[in-house]
Parts: C-alpha cells; sequence; structure tokens
C-alpha cells in the first residue's frame, strides 16, 4: 500500500479528537452505581465505542441484572447517562481537544484530504462545535441512520463512500478494539491510539495523539 494513494481520513471522535471517553466513562460510572455493578477499568475499556443501549446493556449484564430491568427502565436510565453526559460537555472547551489532533488536522486540509467522522456518538455534533473542530469534517456519518454499530464495517464503509472514496484510499483512526476491527473490516488502513498490545489488530498503533502526524504515517508506510 502506497502512502500516496491516501486520499481521505477517517475519525473516531471521542478518545481520538477529544477527550470526551472520559466523560462517558463517569457517567456510565454513576450508573452502574445506581444498577449496583462494580465499576472496573475493564468494564469501562469494554464500553469503548459501543452504543448508548449497547453499553447500558454490558453493565447490566456484568452483574446479571439484565431482565431486572424492562425496556422502559433501561430507556430511563440510558436517558439519565446522556443527561449527565452532555452536562458534562457544555463545560467543553478547546482544551479538551486531544494533543496534536488540531494542528493534524490542519496539515491534512492544507493537503486536501477529505476528512470524515465515524463516531457511534449521537452527540458528536456538540462535541466538535463545543471544541471549535466542526468545520474540518465535511462529511458525519449519522449514527442513527445505521443497521449495526462497530466492529460491523457499516460505519467506516459509509464515512468512506460520504466521502467518495474507496476505501483502500482511507485511513481509519480509533482508539477502541471494536472500533479497529470496524475500520479493518471496511477494508480501510486502520491507526490505532493507545497501547499497542491492546491494540494488536490495527495497522500501525500510536501511543498518544502527539504521534499522529503524516511524516510518521507516511515513515511507516516506506518502512514496509
Ligand atoms: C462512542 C463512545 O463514541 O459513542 C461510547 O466511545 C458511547 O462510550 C457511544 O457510549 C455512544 O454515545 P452517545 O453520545 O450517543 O451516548
Ligand atoms: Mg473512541
Amino acid at each position: 500500500m502506497e502512502f500516496e494513494n491516501i486520499k481521505g481520513v477517517i475519525f473516531d471522535l471521542d478518545g481520538v479528537i477529544s477527550n470526551t471517553s472520559r466523560l462517558h466513562s463517569d457517567a456510565w460510572h454513576q450508573v452502574a452505581d445506581k444498577v449496583g455493578t462494580e465499576w472496573t477499568e475493564s468494564l469501562s475499556n469494554k464500553l469503548k465505542g459501543v452504543s448508548r443501549m449497547g453499553s447500558l446493556e454490558l453493565i447490566l449484564q456484568a452483574s446479571s441484572l439484565e431482565s431486572h430491568y424492562n425496556d422502559q427502565q433501561k430507556q430511563e436510565l440510558a436517558h439519565d447517562k446522556n443527561k449527565d453526559y452532555l452536562r458534562r460537555v457544555e463545560n467543553l472547551t478547546k482544551n479538551d481537544i486531544l494533543p496534536g489532533i488540531e494542528s493534524f488536522l490542519e496539515s491534512l486540509k492544507q493537503n486536501h484530504y477529505g476528512l470524515a467522522l465515524a463516531s457511534s456518538s449521537k452527540n458528536s455534533a456538540r462535541v466538535l462545535e463545543k471544541i471549535g473542530l466542526s468545520h474540518y469534517f465535511s462529511e458525519i456519518v449519522d449514527p442513527t441512520k445505521l443497521s449495526k454499530g462497530k466492529p460491523d464495517p457499516e460505519i467506516f464503509a459509509t464515512a468512506a463512500k460520504l466521502l467518495r472514496l474507496a476505501p483502500e484510499k482511507c485511513l481509519g483512526i480509533e482508539d477502541a478494539v471494536m472500533g479497529i476491527q470496524s475500520i479493518n473490516a471496511a477494508n480501510i488502513f486502520s491507526i490505532g491510539i493507545g497501547d499497542k498490545n491492546i491494540l494488536n489488530e490495527a495497522g500501525i498503533v500510536f501511543e498518544n495523539t502527539e504521534l499522529l502526524t503524516l511524516s510518521n504515517i507516511r515513515s511507516h508506510f516506506d518502512k514496509k
């Protein structure tokens, strides 16, 4: 695969562009306390990239509680979590952009790459607005229009289509294992942000967003 063939970059949001993974996690922690599920690092990691209702199910399943709540009660728990999350989102500023991301987006724009957002979050437009990065993204996948969430390829495949690019011409960037699986299944080259032992299915892994630069990506392709 040639670096020169890449024409578009598709981003996850939470944990890649903004430090909002922590906000989701803090809000879910409250729900876990309410239902009596022990909050662990491993449970928190499992929820990354998972939809709102999917995350609630995982929290309930962790204590075999899924049948203790009816649909309406589950809707209420998810609604409360979202209210709590949105309250936290209102305090976001440019300082919540992860290190190096704004200059990376700027260099992509200067070099005429197509940019798309592939987040499972229904709140992504609000988050982008709060951190002042909306103008970089010509295409934002609407997760309510998808039939399957990550790790299904649908969300990344849709983003490539919105950019009018073949998947082979795109890069996908994710911090969650299921997100990397979604990118790979869409036949898009995957870049993981985080621990290389956890994100071992990614094409390249950078330990943090500061390392995410065009020249670092290019040098990976040149080495091959
Ligand atoms: C993902 C987050 O981006 O979006 C998950 O990693 C979150 O933690 C999911 O549950 C859905 O977000 P929202 O904002 O629609 O509840
Ligand atoms: Mg993420």
